[in-house]
C-alpha cells in the first residue's frame, strides 16, 4: 500500500503572475466572496498572500486598510477574500494564510483587525470574536452598498468579527 504524502502548501506573498489565480479563485465561490475584478486585484496586489501547490495558487487572502474605522495613526485593518480551493479545504490552508497575514498585519500597529463572514466558526478558530455591526457601519455602508443580495447589510447573514492586536 502506497504511503500519502502531505501536499507542499508553499505561503508566500503575491506577484502580478498570481493575479490570474487569484481572480479565479475568489471567483469560483461567489455565496462566500464578492468577486474582485482582475484590475483590482492587480493594483492591490501587494496586499494579497496566495497559497501554491506545484505551482497552481490553491489559497489566497488579502486585506484592506480602513481608517475611517478606528484612528488615523491606528486604523482597522479589514482581512477579506480569504478563499480556499474546495478539494483542498480541512488541511490548515485557510490558517496559514490567515495566520500569515495577521502577522503581516501586524507590523501596520492597527486597532484591530476585523472581518465579515459566513464563517465565523473558522475566524473564532484564528482567535476573531464577533462584535455588533454597528460597531463597523463605515465598512458596512462602504462594502454592503454594491451588493444586491440582500435588502440591507443588517438582514444579511454575514458575522462582523474582530481581532484586537
Ligand atoms: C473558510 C475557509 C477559508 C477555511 O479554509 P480551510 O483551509 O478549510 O481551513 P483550515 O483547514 O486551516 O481550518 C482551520 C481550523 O478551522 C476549522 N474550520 C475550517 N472551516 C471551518 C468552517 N467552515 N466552520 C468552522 N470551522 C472551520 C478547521 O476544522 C480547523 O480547526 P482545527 O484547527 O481545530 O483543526 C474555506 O472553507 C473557504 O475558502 N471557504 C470559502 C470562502 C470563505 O468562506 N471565505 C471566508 C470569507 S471572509
Amino acid at each position: 500500500m502506497g504511503v500519502k504524502r502531505k501536499p507542499k502548501f508553499i505561503v508566500r506573498n503575491a506577484g502580478f503572475t498570481d493575479a490570474e489565480g487569484i481572480y479565479s479563485l475568489i471567483k469560483a465561490y461567489p455565496k462566500e466572496l464578492l468577486p474582485r475584478p482582475i484590475s483590482d486585484i492587480a493594483e492591490n496586489i501587494d496586499r494579497f498572500i496566495v497559497c501554491e501547490l506545484k505551482g497552481a495558487v490553491v489559497g489566497t487572502v488579502s486585506w484592506s486598510i480602513l481608517p475611517e474605522i478606528g484612528h488615523v495613526r491606528h486604523p482597522a485593518v479589514e482581512v477579506k477574500s480569504l478563499s480556499v480551493k474546495k478539494s483542498l479545504r480541512k488541511h490548515g490552508v485557510g490558517r496559514l494564510l490567515v495566520e500569515a497575514a495577521i502577522e503581516r498585519i501586524r507590523i501596520l500597529n492597527p486597532s484591530q483587525i476585523i472581518c465579515l463572514t459566513f464563517t465565523p466558526g473558522f475566524f473564532a478558530k484564528m482567535g476573531f470574536h464577533e462584535v455588533p455591526k454597528v460597531s463597523l457601519m463605515h465598512k458596512l455602508y462602504m462594502g454592503c452598498i454594491n451588493c444586491a443580495k440582500y435588502d440591507s447589510p443588517f438582514t444579511c447573514p454575514e458575522v462582523a468579527m474582530a481581532m484586537d492586536v
